[in-house]
């Protein structure tokens, strides 16, 4: 086989690096001359063999770059420039005419000689070589960008050279640095090397004098305050199985708040890379939030007083919460994967433009995500949110929701309607111009075959409905499924979910969780909030303060007891939890949930055991709705409850509460006509009868108003009904109301008004 020139000759100076960097050893008395000694013989060959060596060098300075992209007039000094190839690389992700004035600065002659080499070959006129000690040189006007690759290792007195940058960097500048490393025998988890590691790559470097210790990360961060680091292995050209560990970093100026600067995400020592626990997948469950956060907004009324504490699951009710105004929302999962998206959502609203996000998000698909990723988005992520999304970037080749456990569970459904060449039925039924259409289509087909049950239903129903299926493609846990199977088949239980929603709620324009579901992706009048452009714009100001959203990955109670909450959404969760567990939440729910406080949640069960620990911890706890009727656009829980801390102010009693729930609760006509159902001592007209129609009419209306803000639990809807009626009117909504609303032994009995004891 004859080898064309160029590869031959490039092992040949590859070889001639290797052998340079192993075996020539330190010639020279000063700094100077030992860099002259070790570079020289490879100079001509040093770019082409670094390319592969030195990983650090790209993704830093794209992160640099995405923090100065809309400046102009920059001025950059890289230290220890050597080729300047650095320039190079940054020409592709940034214009080089924002600078004014580029400065390689490099000791070494030999390198400094194939710098200006280049700089001559590309006619870049804003670009100027000095040979120059890192230590000491001092640009004209301080550096907006002051950037250390691979040098810091290799300046002996680097302490001088980190104070010669700090120096010299103007107030709102950045010091990027990517090096080898290893950590400190204790160090921050995300850093932490073994004795091996650290032994091994110290030992092995400093043979060609480079001192890979963390002294000079400690004194980075003494002298500056991080905003952005990563932590990984490399691999070396020619050597198999090794893998050497460096760190990209960048730091800015103590106290200085220029927003695109703001450190994303927090500290390395708050977000190390958490451990997925050994039952979850490699990945997330969830693609998008499966509880309704209409109904949620209603029961919580969020306002920005609030500190929420929320389930991340697919992150999108997380971002919802941050809309509608909470001061600060928690999202916290024990599954990494469903923070690496939420990141990921989040950091696109941040630094894309909507229809970037619409892609990602929306269609689920993105031509240019890859390029996206690199430039705009990592730079802002965690370790761990860059180092999943590197390795699932395909999901946006060919569509994110036909990923994670929910996205097998559509590709399931999609590859059936291929079989059965029913893809026009999908079509048709997420279409159906009107409810009612979707409804006939629904029951003349699907609904149909499952009410009937037979053998070939059952069949298939049991494939779908085993425990592996559940658990890896629907998020459903074996206690939730016992919990299910107390009350009810799982059949049924699937049969009414799927069956209720088709005739309840519109897939057109209503419900993008099934339609994401049929379709594996969001339409632009179907989807969750965050993808609408007018939240999104909101959205894009809301997040750029980090402390609006709080990502973390561990167990709910640990974050629970970080910090007081006014709001908690336990989603479904506890249903997973052994009592001991439920013990341990409900103490902490009592010591973090502020009185008056709200915790919401739902579960496989109509009345969960956990309702009244809860319940005990000192919460008026109320069940909202159970799947006795249409629950919400999910509608594939069994209850959905709310549990008001006690000793906040009595919602019977508040006057504003009153009005608020009201207001909120009655389209104008009803409100007319709740009035009119009053004796009419206040406004002076007859009792007219009020229903158990009407009364139904009133809260689905509210319930159905996607402005609707005002708080919605049924009690407050009941009491204050209540209080607008008297006499026989009064007397129909106790009696009737104990249809709509199941409030336990709160309920009022039908002669309690008589005896003037009506308390709730
Ligand atoms: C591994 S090379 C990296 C070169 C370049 N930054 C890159 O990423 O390709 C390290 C460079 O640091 C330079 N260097 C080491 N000590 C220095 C010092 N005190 N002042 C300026 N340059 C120095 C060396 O000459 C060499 O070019």
């Amino acid at each position: 086989m004859v080898w064309p020139v160029d590869v031959v000759q490039g092992i040949s100076q590859d070889v001639h690096c290797l052998a340079s960097i192993l075996l020539r050893g330190n010639g020279g008395k000063s700094h100077k001359e030992r860099l002259d000694f070790f570079y020289a013989p490879q100079a001509h060959a040093y770019d082409r063999f670094r390319a592969n060596f030195l990983h650090g060098r790209q993704p830093m300075l794209a992160a640099c770059a995405a923090r100065l992209r809309g400046s102009q007039g920059l001025v950059w000094v890289d230290m220890g420039g050597g080729t300047a190839e650095n320039v190079d690389m940054m020409s592709h992700t940034l214009d080089l005419s924002v600078f004014q004035k580029i400065y390689v600065v490099d000791i070494c002659s030999a390198l400094c000689e194939v710098a200006r080499q280049k700089v001559k070959n590309r006619g870049w006129k804003n670009v100027e070589i000095v040979e120059a000690d890192a230590c000491t040189f001092t640009p004209e006007d301080p550096a907006t960008l002051i950037t250390f690759s691979y040098s810091l290792t290799m300046i002996p007195d680097f302490m001088a050279a980190i104070d010669n940058a700090v120096q010299h960097l103007a107030e709102d500048g950045i010091v990027g640095v990517s090096d080898f490393f290893t950590s400190a025998k204790y160090d921050l988890p995300n850093r932490q090397h073994s004795y091996i590691q650290r032994w091994f790559w110290r030992g092995l470097f400093d043979v060609d004098g480079i001192d890979l210790g963390p002294e000079r990360r400690l004194y980075l961060e003494h002298q500056l305050e991080p905003v952005y680091e990563y932590n990984a292995l490399g691999k070396i050209p020619y050597l198999p199985f090794v893998q050497a560990p460096y760190y990209q970093w960048i730091g800015r100026r103590r106290g200085h708040t220029k927003k695109n600067l703001a450190r994303f995400p927090a500290r390395a020592s708050d977000e190390f890379e958490a451990k997925r626990p050994p039952a979850f997948p490699p990945t997330f469950l969830y693609s998008l939030s499966w509880e309704d956060p209409r109904e949620d907004d209603k029961v919580l009324n969020i306002n920005k007083d609030d500190t929420v504490l929320t389930l991340t699951s697919g992150g999108c009710n997380a971002l919802d919460l941050v809309y509608q105004g909470a001061r600060q929302v928690v999202a916290v999962d024990i599954n990494p994967a469903q923070s690496y998206l939420l990141e990921l959502k989040r950091i696109a609203v941040i630094r894309l433009p909507f229809e970037d996000v619409w892609s990602m998000f929306g269609d689920g698909v993105h031509p240019k995500f890859e390029k996206l990723f690199k430039e705009e988005l990592t730079p802002f992520l965690s370790q761990g949110a860059v180092n999943f999304w590197t390795r699932k970037s395909h999901y946006f080749r060919n569509g994110l929701y036909y990923h994670g456990g929910m996205g097998r569970l559509i590709r399931a459904v999609r590859a059936l309607a291929r079989i059965t060449r029913q893809q026009h039925w999908i079509d048709n039924l997420v279409n159906a111009p009107t409810l009612e259409m979707q409804k006939e289509l629904w029951f003349a087909t699907v609904g149909k075959w499952l009410l009937r049950a037979n053998i070939v239903t059952r069949i298939s129903a049991f494939f779908v409905t085993n425990p592996i299926v559940l658990w890896f493609c629907a998020g459903v846990c074996k206690g939730q499924l016992n919990l299910i199977r107390k009350e009810d088949s799982i059949y049924n239980y699937v049969v009414r979910c799927l069956n209720s929603t088709a005739e309840c709620s519109h897939l057109r324009d209503s419900n993008y969780f099934y339609r994401c579901c049929l379709t594996g992706k969001f339409s632009r009048n179907c989807c969750p909030r965050f993808l609408e452009e007018e939240v999104f714009k909101t959205l894009k100001v809301d997040l750029a303060s980090d402390e609006r959203l709080l990502i973390r990955t561990t167990a709910f109670v640990e974050e629970l007891r970080k910090r007081m909450y006014t709001k908690v959404i336990l989603m479904d969760h506890v249903d997973w939890l052994e009592q001991g567990d439920i013990d341990i939440l409900c103490a902490a729910l009592k010591d973090q949930v502020k009185p008056g406080g709200r915790v919401i949640w739902r579960s496989a069960s109509r009345s969960p055991k956990y309702a009244k620990c809860i319940e005990k911890a000192g919460f008026d706890v109320i069940r909202i709705t159970t799947s006795d009727q249409y629950m919400d656009r999910v509608n594939m829980y069994a209850s959905f409850y709310v549990g008001i801390r006690k000793g906040g102010p009595k919602i019977e009693e508040s006057e504003d509460m009153t009005e608020k729930t009201f207001a909120a609760t009655c389209t104008k006509n009803e409100c007319e006509k709740l009035a009119h159902a009053d004796t009419g001592e206040s406004c002076g007209r007859a009792s007219i009868p009020y229903g158990p129609a009407d009364l139904h009419r009133t809260v689905e209306s509210a319930r159905n108003n996607p402005q609707f803000r005002g708080s919605l639990t049924a009690l407050e809807i009941f009491t204050t009904t209540a209080r607008h009626l008297q006499g026989e009117n009064l007397h129909n909504w106790l009696v009737n109301g104990r249809q709509l609303f199941n409030l336990g032994n709160r309920h009022p009995q039908e002669d309690q008004h008589k005896q003037g004891k009506l308390v709730f």
